[in-house]
């Protein structure tokens, strides 16, 4: 079982040092919850797959403290990503740049591209900052949960989802809940123009406003061979055991979730009342998890319209709801 740590700076030094020993440390982000280990070492980074069951193939992200350190694990950046990372690290968003030659397979799934991102959380700036201190380079880190499951909002989640195949010389860093709640945004920097591959919190407008011009595409649910390989992308993905469905046909005892304003179907379960996206966002993966909890097979989620999360709750939602690998035969 790992141990765990509130994020003091004397703890972060020494989860700093766990990192560079080649431990695995559970980062608090402002999206959810990573499973961090040393990117540049190929055993740890290996021991996040084992431990998430993740197919080796699905690159991760690299997490760093600096601007500068773009240029030792990317190549070839165009000047769209330099605007976006001087204008949103830290912050909610991950850009997929050609990865250099320092980057190594294991961090990359074999792709000739790297996934970076600077995450603003305060104890894991401090961590990574620490980290950066003693000579590390960046931190592999995806989402703290089982692979095709909900993301990690809370370190008890991560606790309960990984705890038990994480070892005593593993950390959590408890931060509290996360502010955001739903993953970055991902964004393919390997073109002429950049494309959104995963919505989030980062959004369409955002870059508009930059007068970035953004090549939309509308990324494969297939997973084609030819697309760049996105877990976010299989079919099946953040799903809780529920079967999610969308919409606001909620039968005698199934769940329901919708913005506060609109009112319960007559003798189902509400499980949440957001008042807003934001919100809505950042409690979306807790009310998965207990709804599960509660053992309700079926939940109805209304997507709100019209707000900067809209695409991102539009995706996740989908998602969870195309497909669940609790199925006996999950299309992925
Ligand atoms: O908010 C987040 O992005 C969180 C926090 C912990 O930073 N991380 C996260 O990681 O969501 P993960 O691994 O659960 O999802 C990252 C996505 C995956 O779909 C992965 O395939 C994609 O980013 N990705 C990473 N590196 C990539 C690359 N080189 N090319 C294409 N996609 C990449
Ligand atoms: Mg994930």
């Amino acid at each position: 079982m790992p141990k765990i740590l509130q994020g003091s700076s004397s703890e972060v030094e020494y989860a700093a040092q766990a990192l560079l020993r080649g431990n695995l440390v559970v980062i608090p982000t402002e999206t959810v919850y990573g499973l961090a280990a040393d990117a540049m070492n190929k055993s740890a980074v290996k021991r996040i797959y084992r431990v998430k069951g993740r197919p080796n193939n699905h690159p991760v992200i690299v997490h760093i403290s600096d601007l500068d350190l773009l240029n030792f694990w990317a190549s070839e950046i165009p000047k769209y990503a330099r605007i976006l990372a001087t204008n949103f690290w830290p912050g909610p968003m991950t850009l997929i740049l050609r990865s250099s030659i320092n980057v190594g397979s294991w961090v990359t799934g074999n792709q000739s591209t790297v996934g970076i991102r600077i995450p603003r959380h305060i104890a894991t700036v401090s961590l990574l900052e620490k980290f950066t201190q003693f000579g590390g380079k960046g931190l592999a880190a995806p989402s703290a949960n089982k692979f095709g499951r909900v993301s990690p909002t809370l370190a008890l989640d991560v606790f309960h989802d990984l705890g038990m195949d994480l070892s005593n010389k593993d950390l959590i860093i408890d931060g509290g809940p996360c502010e955001i709640g739903i993953e970055s945004t991902i964004i393919d920097c390997t073109t002429e123009k950049p494309r959104i591959l995963r919505p989030g919190a980062i959004t369409l407008d955002h870059l508009n406003q930059l007068k970035i011009n953004v090549e939309t595409i509308q990324v494969s649910n297939k997973n084609k061979k030819s697309e760049i390989m996105t877990p976010g992308n299989l079919r099946s993905h953040y799903s809780p055991k529920a079967k999610i469905k969308i919409g606001d046909k909620a039968k005698m005892g199934e769940g329901f979730l919708a913005l506060k304003k609109i009112r319960t179907p007559t003798g189902a379960i509400r499980l949440g009342s957001p008042i807003n996206s934001i919100e809505f966002a950042r409690s979306l993966y807790q009310t998965f998890r207990k709804a599960d909890n509660l053992g309700i097979e079926v939940i109805h989620v209304v997507i709100p319209e019209d707000s900067i999360f809209s695409e991102a709750l539009k995706d996740r939602i989908q998602k969870a709801s195309t497909n669940n690998l609790y199925l006996k035969n999950p299309i992925i």
